[in-house]
Formats: C-alpha cells, structure tokens, sequence
C-alpha cells in the first residue's frame, strides 16, 4: 500500500550546521578481510589505516587464537601469515556477524576443528544460511537450531555450486573462503550484487579466482597467497551518518577525505543525489582492488525516495540513517524488500519505528521496510539503541534535527564499530552563522 501524507513544512528552528573535512578509520569489512587473507600468507603483512573498534579486535582475537599473531603499530596492526591451527578455546565472536560468518568459511576450508560464540545479539542472528551451504560442500558443523554456539569439525571439503537465497556478502564470502581450500571449483551466483571485497582483495593478490557479473568462480589455493602491504580506505558507513547530517542541516558543507569509492558500497550516496542533495565524487587512488577517495556534500532543499530490492544490499547498513533523514525531508520516504533490517545487530526495522515515533515522525512500519512522511521537526526525548551501533549513532545524528534533547539508553555500543564518532562529530559541528 502507497502512502499518501501531505504535510507542510515545519518552521526550522536554529539547527546546527555541519562544516569541514573529516578522514575516517578504514573500512570495517576490508579490514576483517585484509586480517584473514593475511592469515593465508606466509609472512608479514601490514594493514595500515584499519577500523577501531571492537567488531575487528574480535576477528583478530579470534585469528590470534588459531595461531595467527597481529599487534597494532601506531594506526597499523602487523599480521603475521602461516599455517591455521586448532584454536584450544572458543573463538568468541562478540557481536560481529562478520567475524563468525567469514571466519567459519575460512576455517572450515583449512580443515580446523572449533567452537564460535557470541554475545546475546549474535546468538540471536540466524547462522543457517552459512552453515547449509558449507554443509553442500562437506563441512560438518553442529549449532543450537542454526544459531550460535557452534562446532566446526575437521573435514575436506568439495566444492560448490551456490545461489544464495539472501543478498548476503557475508554469505558470499564465507563460502569463497571456504572454497580457497576445497578440492573442486566453488562457485557462487548472485541475483543481486553485493559488496566485493573479498573476491576483489582476493583478485589482486593473484588467487585463482573468475570474476563475472553475477558469478564468481575459486579454486583450491595452491600454497599461501602473498604477503601485502595495504592501505585501508575510509569507511564509507560511518561516513554516512556525518554525510546524511550534512545534507540535511542547511547551510552546511562536508569533504570526506580518502574512503572507500567501492560503487557496490556508495548507495546511500546515490540515494542521496536522487533526493537531490549535491554530492561530488573524486578518485583518488586503487588499493589492493578497492578505489578510494573524497566525496563533497552540500545541502540542497532534498524530497522523499522510494528504495526497492535492487537500492538494498549497496546501502544495507545505512538504511537507519536513510531513515532519519527521510523525518526532515519533503514527501514520502518508502523502503521495500529489507527484510534483512530485521536480522541485523538488532530488529532495525522495529528499533527505527519505535524511537522515530518518540521522536514525534511520523512513521509506518511494514513487515519488509518503512514508510515515512516528512518533513517533521522531531522533539527531544529518550530513545533506545538496542545494544545496536548503529541504531545509537543514528539517533545521535537524528539529535541534530531536533528540538530538546535526545536521549539514548545506552550509546557504548557505538564503540563495536566507530569508537571515534563523538570525537569526529565535534569536529565538524558548527552553530550556524
Ligand atoms: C558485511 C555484509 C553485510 C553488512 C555487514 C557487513 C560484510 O551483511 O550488513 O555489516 O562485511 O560482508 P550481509 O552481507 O549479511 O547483508
């Protein structure tokens, strides 16, 4: 069902502008995987510029206890490549559905025996749609119903041909890790592209892989893969919410230097060029695959949007901040076929809806998506974030549109992937002039 709400703009009050130019620690999804390609080398690797926060420490924590060594160098974390062994205890996860995801592939196809646990939000997050494919391929791992905790077991695995009933990078990689160490072909087919990474990295470093539109085709790793040397791009999801406040507090400008330009990871960014923000894009440089450099943004008077499946997976993580914009802009702001919004650190589609509605939005939730009839001037009040980053550094953003004070329960869990948010925000946050 359509919505059809007219509303006529709110009297803005004095907001705050956003203003400057801010550089952002490096992607998290390039830096979980630099630390386990780096794993599969022989030698020393540095990975300069990786995310903070505690989603990568879990990944290297996790590697450390299977025998791959890492230590942080100022902004760089050294990691030593080699053979993979047996970890003695669990491998806890902590909240990263990437480190468990990723790392069961990898794992599985290095034929290592382990137990993966997480924390409360993780355990609740499904964990069949890696564990049926590795299965396919021979990996016998045992779970609670498809959920953490789980056991690897030992075992060669075969290759597979897969096409994944979710959009999932996650899944993708999983199994083209896995297939790095399978004794036949590992195919994946995607009906949807989604982030690259891994078989980018993978690429560049020469591994035997073929890249086609929707298909991406890995053979058995003969031997380690080669040490590197890489610079981390700045990660374009923290960046978003810096990027949405500058499009939508008028009067302010915003550079954000040296990220990730990865096309299959800057659809909130076209997204907001569609709503008819000014945003420029400069390349800069390549690293290991991935292009980087400075995206400009100016905001311009900006209008609703309709997001459907094909708009979802580019821009899965910063659909919440998508959403508090959508509060401040003109017309209706409908978001279809995101349904995995529901499976993400927490129930994003039920966070937003409750605290945009406190917030005074006005707000519909559909079981797949939102619907959300703006402009709106939020008041302040308490809101919750659900032990979900992004879900805090959402309504910290979604302060900036509001009058009084937005409150959040519990904003530590901003640590699990951008540490650095405040210190960031109060870099580029100016009265208006
Ligand atoms: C990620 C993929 C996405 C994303 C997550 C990181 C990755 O998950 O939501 O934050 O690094 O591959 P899915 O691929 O499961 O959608």
């Amino acid at each position: 069902m359509r919505h059809s709400v007219k509303q006529s703009a709110p009297k803005q009050p004095d907001f705050m502008q956003i203003r400057g130019s801010l550089t952002f620690a490096g992607d998290k999804s390039i830096s979980h995987r630099a630390l386990m390609l780096a794993a599969l080398t022989d030698g020393e690797c540095v990975v300069h510029n990786p995310a903070r926060g505690q989603d990568l420490e879990a990944t290297r924590r996790c590697l450390a206890a299977c025998g791959i060594e890492s230590a942080w160098e100022g902004n760089s974390i050294r990691i030593t490549g080699g053979t993979l062994i047996n970890p003695t205890s669990d491998l806890y996860c902590g909240n990263s559905g990437t480190t468990v995801r990723l790392l069961l592939g990898l794992l599985a196809g290095q034929a290592i025996t382990a137990r993966f646990t997480g924390d409360e939000s993780l355990s609740r997050r499904p964990m069949d749609r890696v564990i049926a494919p590795l299965a396919g391929m021979g990996a016998k791992i045992e779970s609670a119903q498809g959920h953490l905790p789980l056991t690897l077991h030992s075992r060669q695995l075969n290759g597979i041909t897969n096409q994944s009933p979710v959009a999932s990078a996650q899944v993708k990689s999983a199994l083209l890790l896995a297939g790095l160490g399978a004794a036949s072909t590992t195919t994946v087919i995607e009906d949807l592209p989604t982030r690259d990474h891994t078989e980018k990295m993978l690429s560049a470093l020469g591994a035997p892989i073929e890249i086609t539109e929707s298909q991406i085709a890995v053979q058995k790793l003969k031997g380690n893969l080669p040490t590197f040397e890489m610079i981390v791009p700045g990660d374009p999801s923290t960046a978003a919410f810096f990027a949405v406040a500058a499009a939508g507090l008028p009067g302010s400008e915003l550079i954000i230097r040296q990220v990730s330009l990865n096309p299959r990871r800057i659809g909130l960014y076209s997204v907001l060029e569609r709503m008819g923000a000014s945003v420029v894009y400069q390349q800069a440089d390549q690293i290991l695959g991935e292009p980087m450099g400075d995206i400009k943004i100016e905001a311009t008077p900006l209008q609703g949007v309709t997001l459907t499946a094909k708009d979802i997976p580019g821009m899965i993580d910063e659909l919440p901040i998508l959403a508090v914009l959508a509060t401040q802009v003109e017309g209706v702001t409908e978001i279809f076929d995101a349904g995995e919004l529901r499976l993400k650190e927490s129930d994003r589609i039920a966070a937003l809806c409750q605290n945009l509605k406190k917030l005074g939005a006005n707000v519909e939730e559909r079981v797949d998506g939102l619907t959300i009839a703006g402009p709106t001037l939020l008041k302040g009040n308490s809101v919750r974030s659900f032990g979900d980053h992004r879900i805090a550094m959402a309504m910290k953003i979604a302060g900036l549109f509001a009058t009084g004070t937005v409150s959040i329960d519990d904003s530590d869990c901003i640590n699990i992937s951008a540490p650095e948010f405040d210190d960031l925000l109060n870099q580029v946050l100016m009265n208006s002039t």
